[in-house]
């Protein structure tokens, strides 16, 4: 046999005998080509989509960067810089009282604040968790923090479960306290919950003990968690009164014998923690040895557990701390923008309050390509191509402050986030066409700062089950 039979046929027999020996050095080159694939696939090279949004770009943490409350890394920032609406302003009152939302703040105790606690007991089994509508909350801890602009919350974490609210927006940074740590072991160390420099009060064992208790009386609900490095490694010591850590210039990046300070963290809760250990969803894909989880689990799959986001990188022990996430994501989905499971809508950077109206054209868009996927993957009948989860931030920050965002500056002079969302998401026929409006267009899921239970319902009322 030879390469080329067509040519070869005419020629006399030493020509094919060159033909003969072009072949085996044909295989050199081959080789080579299957050996570099194999280092690749074998660690070589880190095989890490260029928009991974990395876990460790903490530049907007640091004094001197325009601010630091957002939801995100610094990666999808616009060229100018805006100025921040100054964070350390402290919440004399209860400001939620100013503002006049319709859609926001009453999951914290209206009249219908429990309607919800088990909506998700109305829908089947073998619905796709991405063809639902799931409400939830951005930077979900922060009810506590008196300074306007890390406060994106007015309710506690069981307030918010308890309304219908199913994903949580979790930022972790390790705390080491310096009173009692030598630095040099390793030993259990907490993870407490911030929103960027700024401390919630909780810590991770506190969030888990929440979400096990809630899904232990709920056990027909789920709950999606991003799990996010918020930062590195801090003094967990060192908060002043208002809970802002002294200086986030000299915040320790503290080296442990593994090299991965988070990773041992949140490893050791999933050790020693019950919370965690009897309630993570576990996949099958995520192990050692496969890149990423396959597919978006069903409603079924997920009763009772807790489906992680992993913001955090991973590191197989051979490799050493370099901030790099690694390909091999262990506990949960990989924290993408854009990959084959994740679609996330993050505009969050505002210069002003002019700005929420192109920060709005990304909210519309990113909820009628949740709307879309349902309906061409015809989601109702359970068919179509494997779905993606959409997922929509509300929020946004910087140049005007969480609670303007979301709800409107008090004087009215532009509608927030929540309102133009709950009335788009009420009139139904925009989402996809005419058509469809009354019928089940889910949306993915939607996180707001401040939601109150309209919003609640009237995203809990696209999942077709649902006739609330
Ligand atoms: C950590 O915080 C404590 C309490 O504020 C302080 O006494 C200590 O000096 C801090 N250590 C470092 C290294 O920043
Ligand atoms: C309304 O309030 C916002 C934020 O406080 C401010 O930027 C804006 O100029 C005000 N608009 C009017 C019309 O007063």
């Amino acid at each position: 046999m030879v390469l080329f039979p067509h040519l070869a046929a005419g020629l006399p027999q030493s020509t094919r005998i060159t033909w003969s020996w072009r072949r085996r050095f044909l295989i050199i080159p081959v080789l080579v080509i299957v050996g570099f694939v194999a280092f690749v696939y074998m660690g070589g090279v880190d095989i890490v989509p260029a928009n991974y949004r990395p876990a460790f770009d903490f530049s907007a943490l640091l004094p001197g960067s325009a601010g630091s409350s957002g939801s995100s890394s610094t990666s999808s920032a616009p060229p100018a810089v805006p100025t921040f609406s100054d964070p350390r302003a402290p919440i004399s009152t209860s400001p939620e009282k100013d503002h006049h939302s319709t859609y926001s703040f009453d999951i914290n105790g209206g009249p219908d604040k429990d309607l919800f606690s088990d909506w998700m007991a109305l829908a089947p089994d073998d619905l796709s968790l991405a063809h639902m509508s799931i409400p939830g909350t951005h930077d979900t801890m922060t009810h506590n923090i008196d300074l306007l602009g890390y406060r994106c919350q007015n309710a506690d974490l069981d307030k918010q479960l308890m309304g219908g609210v199913r994903y949580l927006d979790i930022r972790a940074r390790v705390q080491i306290d310096l009173t009692t740590d030598d630095l040099v072991s390793d030993g259990p160390r907490t993870l407490g919950i911030y929103h960027a420099r700024a401390y919630t009060g909780y810590s991770f064992g506190d969030v888990l003990q929440t979400v096990a208790g809630f899904l232990d009386a709920h056990p027909s609900e789920t709950i999606v968690m991003r799990l996010k490095e918020e930062g590195p490694p801090i003094n967990g010591s060192a908060h002043d009164a208002a809970g802002l850590t002294a200086d986030d210039g000299t915040a320790l990046n503290v080296p442990s014998k593994s090299g991965a300070p988070f990773l041992d963290a949140f490893e050791n809760y999933l050790q020693n923690d019950g919370h965690l250990q009897s309630h993570l969803f576990q996949y099958a894909e995520a192990r050692e040895g496969a890149v990423g989880v396959q597919h978006i689990p069903t409603l079924g799959e997920l009763r009772g557990k807790v489906l992680l986001l992993q913001e955090f990188p991973y590191f197989p022990q051979s490799m050493s701390y370099t901030g790099r996430p690694s390909a091999v994501p262990m506990y949960g989905i990989p924290w993408y923008l854009e990959s084959d499971l994740l679609a996330v809508e993050d505009k969050w950077i505002m210069r002003n309050l002019d700005d929420l109206d192109g920060k709005w054209d990304a909210v519309k868009a990113s909820l009628r390509a949740a709307a879309k996927q349902a309906v061409d993957n015809k989601a109702d009948a359970g068919s179509g191509p494997n779905p993606k989860l959409y997922l929509s931030h509300l929020s946004a920050s910087i140049g005007v402050t969480p609670i303007d965002a979301a709800t409107g500056p008090t004087n009215q002079s532009t509608e927030g986030i929540n309102d133009r969302t709950g009335a788009f998401v009420d009139r139904g026929k925009e989402l996809y066409s005419d058509d469809y409006a009354d019928v089940y267009t889910p949306v993915g899921i939607v996180m707001a700062d401040f939601p109150g239970m309209r919003l609640m319902r009237t995203l809990i009322k696209r999942n077709k089950h649902m006739n609330t």
